[in-house]
Parts: C-alpha cells; structure tokens; sequence
C-alpha cells in the first residue's frame, strides 16, 4: 500500500519508513510490559516549540528509568526534524520513544536487554479541536484514581495509561470529552495527556504532585507573570475546581483549552473566561515566535520523497 509522507513518517531500527508501516518486534518490554518512556513535542507553522526542552526531558525521564541509547540529544535532535522534513507537514504531533528492548530468549531480566529508539510524525493531535475549544469544553471529575507517583514517577513520563484511558470513557459515558481523575485524598491530578488549571481570584493554581510537569503547563507559568497573573503550584481540591471562576486544561496536543462545563454544572459564566481566553493567545503567540522555536528545513524533501 502507498502511504503519503503527509500521513506520517516514522524512524525504528535505523531507518525512515512510513509511519503505517513502522513496526516494533512483539516481545519487546515496551508492548508487553509497557517498559518505555516518551516525549511528545509539536511542530507549528513548521517549527518545533521548545524541542530542546522536549528532547532534555526525554533524556531525564531515560535515566530514572535507567535507560540509555547510543545516541545523544543532537542526534534526536535531528532525527525528530528529519521525520517532519520528510512529512511535510507543518502542523505536526512528534514523538520520540525508548522502549526497554528485546529480552534474550527464557529471560525476563531487563538488564539483559538493548534499549531501542523510535520516533514519529504525524498530522497534529488535538484533544479538543479550534472548534470545540472556541466554546469550551465538557469536563468530568472521574472516579478513577490517578496511579500514585509513590507507585509510578508521573514525572516521568509513561505507558501506565489504562487508568488515563478508562477516564476518557468515563468522559464519553457521562457526556463529556476529557475526565480529570484525584488521587487518593480527592485532589485534583490530570487528566489524558493534559494538565489542569482553576483560575480563582485572578490567580492560577494548578496541581504540583501526582501530575505530569507538562512543557504546556511549563511555558503556562512562565507567561503567567507577563500576563499580571498570580500562579501557584499546589494541592487543587475538587471543590476548589467546581469553585474556580474559570478552568483550562493545558497540553502539546491542543495548547490551552478552556473547561467551561464540569460534572454537568456551568464553570463560571458557562463560556471562556478572560483569564482563560489571554493565556491562550499568549501561549499561541509564544509558540509562534519564542526564541526557543526551531525551523523545520524541508527543502530536501519538497517533492515530499520519503527515502
Ligand atoms: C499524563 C499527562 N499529563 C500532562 C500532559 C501534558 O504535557 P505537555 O504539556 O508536555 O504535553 C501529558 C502529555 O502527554 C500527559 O501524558
């Protein structure tokens, strides 16, 4: 089957290919045993935002998981633009994953196995589409827990997204598109593959445990001082959530998104706040011209070849 390079493009055992072609072996810990981890960068109007920070956070989150690869941060550094050159696509969703590798045969030691790097483009991800953003989205508090970071480092960042993924159908049986789960004293965590934010009082607050440190949230905080916002990292109650004025979930696949139903009830005035509304063009204006934004080159691959 032909696949266009716009579909996708992937890099595993050395080599470029198409993204629906791109396999990795079954018994690698990383299927079986969700032994990986990974980072996801985005690439808008052809540029990488923050894929240095992306790519040290990748290199972190290997080494607490005692991983290494033969290649260094330049090196994915070029993969990862490679695979978007050769895409052509400018609105991209880019990830870079080690697996834990292949066991020998009859062992399960994983000290045993060669770790193995693959990464991907592919057209850009949005957890809640322009659309959908434009008139807020539906939120609900699941009741699922989220995994304890005492059990799982949620800093680092990982497969272990089954209670991640029963939350989404959770969300989808109670009418709403994302679920934001607690943890075991009824705080606020995250949600799948995004961050959480109340605005109260003109102040952001926003989780500090149990969460993924998300490059979202991340670059969030840095404008907030720009922006004349307070923000504070800490414990989020549930009730202080269905309290807040305004609620927005950050992530790379879709930026700031504004909450404006929870559980079935309003959030504030049932629209995007102001507050809400100014973080996001911040963050978009920011993605579209920090200093930190990396060009894309795709002059080798104009005629969209995929070698
Ligand atoms: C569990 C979890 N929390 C938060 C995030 C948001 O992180 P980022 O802003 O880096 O995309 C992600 C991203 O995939 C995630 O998987």
């Amino acid at each position: 089957m032909n696949h266009p390079p716009s579909d996708g493009i992937a890099y595993t055992g050395g080599r470029y290919l198409p993204l629906a072609e791109a396999s990795i072996p079954m018994t690698d810990r990383g299927f079986v045993r969700s032994d990986a981890t990974y980072d996801v960068a985005h690439v808008h109007q052809g540029r990488f935002f923050r894929l240095d920070d992306h790519i040290e956070r990748f290199f972190w989150s290997m080494s607490q998981l005692r991983m290494s690869l033969p290649l260094d941060a330049a090196a994915v550094r070029e993969i990862l633009l490679q695979c978007v050159a050769r895409s052509g696509l400018r609105e991209a969703y880019v990830q870079m994953t080690c697996t834990r590798g292949v066991p020998p045969p009859g062992s399960r030691d994983p000290r045993a196995c060669t770790n193995r790097f693959h990464a991907f483009c592919q057209p850009f991800v949005w957890i809640a589409t322009p659309q959908q953003q434009e008139a807020g989205i539906a939120m609900v508090v699941s009741r699922v827990q989220r995994i304890p970071a005492a059990s799982v480092d949620t800093r680092v960042k990982n497969f272990h997204w089954l209670d991640l993924t029963m939350g989404i159908f959770e969300a989808y049986d109670r009418g709403a598109l994302v679920a934001v789960l607690v943890d075991g004293q009824g705080q606020v965590t995250e949600g799948a593959g995004f961050n959480v934010f109340a605005v109260a009082g003109g102040q952001l607050h926003t989780p500090g445990h149990n969460v993924f440190e998300g490059m979202t949230r991340r670059t969030v905080l840095e404008l907030a001082p720009h922006l004349g916002l307070q923000a504070r990292v800490g414990p989020v109650s549930v009730v202080a959530l269905q309290a807040a004025d305004e609620v927005f979930i950050t992530s790379t696949a879709g930026g700031v998104m504004p909450v404006t139903r929870l559980d079935g009830h309003a959030v504030g005035s049932g629209r995007p706040g102001p507050v809400t509304r100014a973080v996001q063009s911040a963050y978009w204006q920011r993605a579209a011209s920090d200093p930190r934004c990396t060009a894309v080159d795709y002059t080798a691959f104009e005629a969209g070849a995929c070698a």
